[in-house]
């Protein structure tokens, strides 16, 4: 080993401890981006989020008004943000959304639907399942657990089953074909003891 090289070298310490410095930093910022969407994927519905896919090939896809065939089936989903953030932190935001013929919505059906399309809550009032599915025959809105049926030209008021409450209602306004958030829901949502 040459004299040179057994020659004591100098700390970088100060570098060292900027760039770990610039580590925890960048750290902090990541975890209070991520923090910050968690709380922003939790809230409620607001006037001008879209309603996008919550299932299926589309998923996060704007849910557009002439993919809804008149008369069902509905489509599932989420409202998402003009920032493009999907609220599925609450899955209390899940709506369900149909289009019926808007001469037979009631009137306050009506005021809260856009060119015959209805949003109501997707969570079921008897013991909050999924309401996913469609009676063709009947035109009706149906949770897949206990059978429960809501009509979505009443304001989903329950017309068979266990459920003894509506479905709370989304209103709803058209832009560009996609469907966009036109106030905060209607009515309590899922079971009494839910909030
Ligand atoms: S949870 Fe919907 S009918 Fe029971």
């Amino acid at each position: 080993m040459s004299r040179e090289d057994r020659r004591p070298r100098r700390c970088d310490c100060l570098g060292a401890r900027r760039r770990e410095l610039m580590v925890i930093g960048a750290l902090a910022w990541a975890g209070t981006s991520v923090a910050r969407a968690l709380q922003l994927n939790e809230r409620r519905p607001q006037v001008g989020d879209i309603l996008v896919h919550s299932m299926g090939p589309r998923k996060g896809q704007p849910v557009r008004s002439d993919e809804l065939v008149l008369d069902g089936p509905p489509q599932l989903a989420f409202p998402m943000d003009p920032s493009g953030l999907i609220l599925d932190g609450l899955r209390f935001n899940e709506v369900v959304v149909v289009r019926v013929d808007p001469a037979q919505l009631d009137p306050e059906a009506r005021a809260g639907a856009a060119d015959g399309i209805v949003a109501y809550s997707a969570i079921c009032t008897h013991e909050a399942c999924t309401v996913s599915m469609w009676n063709d025959y009947e035109k009706m809105l149906v949770c897949s657990c206990h059978g429960s049926m809501f009509d979505p030209r009443a304001r989903a008021k329950v017309v068979f089953g266990p459920a003894q409450r509506r479905l709370a209602q989304l209103p709803i306004r058209l832009e560009e074909g996609k469907i966009v958030v036109a106030g905060p829901f209607q009515g309590r949502l899922g079971p009494q003891r839910a909030s």
